[in-house]
């Protein structure tokens, strides 16, 4: 399979009949991939996204199921092209999701994920602010992890005896401290300690000030289960 730079490349290219979107969030990336695809199934653990992306993504060949990712009630082979963006690091138990996928996949699996790399002041100073974001979603019950490292991904693949197609994508395109905990208060207020994440987040950009962040980078891993 030709390696495209994004799974909409991949997937415009592939065009491909019967698609499972795995942890779709609010369906506002599978409604980009609706054109160039047959069916789509798209799953999510959050019944509130499920709703939200029937009220506000809803195509005519989209199907939105509100399902675990990591036990998936469709038949082996059910898709001929299976496909996850940003998910996996948001699920402990990710290996299961990856397994799950591959079971379900008669021809394709895709995975965008993003991924670390301290090369630089702004990569540091991104991850350091990232952790923020960790602590006080852990707090409230929001589930993300830290990014899965890229070598810890492979290995799981190559432990399956699964054969990839990885292509990292490096950015180090500032992004404005704002800009970056743009979401931060939605997760604060939900704490009944919010002053203090407020206040965690004002010694960040205190202790950062004048120094950048920037986009993380990402990591397109390609299967093509036909070989
Ligand atoms: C960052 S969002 C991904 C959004 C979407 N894929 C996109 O590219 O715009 C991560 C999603 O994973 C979902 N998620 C977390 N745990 C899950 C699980 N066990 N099963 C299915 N979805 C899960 C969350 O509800 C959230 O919508």
């Amino acid at each position: 399979m030709e390696q495209k730079d994004t799974i909409l490349d991949s997937i415009a290219l592939l065009k491909p009949e019967h698609v499972l979107d795995v942890g779709c969030g609010c369906g506002s990336f599978t409604a980009e991939l609706s054109p160039h695809c047959g069916e789509i199934t798209a799953i999510d653990s959050s019944t509130a996204l499920i709703d939200l992306c029937k009220n506000e993504n809803q195509k005519p060949n989209i199907t939105y199921v509100c399902m675990d990712a990591r036990n998936i009630a469709y038949p082996d082979a059910g898709f001929d092209l299976v496909l996850e963006r940003d998910c996996l690091h948001h699920i402990l138990e990710w290996e299961k999701v990856l397994d799950e996928m591959m079971r379900l996949s008669s021809k394709y699996v895709l995975i965008e994920e993003p991924i670390d790399d301290p090369r630089s002041d702004a990569k540091r100073n991104t991850m350091r602010a990232q952790r923020l974001y960790l602590e006080v979603q852990k707090e409230v019950g929001f589930s993300h992890y830290p990014h899965i490292p890229l070598n810890t991904i492979l290995g799981y693949f190559k432990q399956r005896g699964w054969d990839v197609e990885t292509k990292v994508i490096k950015s180090d395109q500032p992004v404005d401290f704002g800009q970056f905990f743009s979401a931060f208060g939605k997760f604060a207020e939900k704490s009944n300690r919010k002053e203090y994440w407020y206040d965690r987040l004002d010694r960040l950009k205190h202790e950062l000030k004048g120094k950048t962040l920037c986009e993380e980078d990402e990591v397109f891993i390609s299967v093509n289960r036909k070989i």
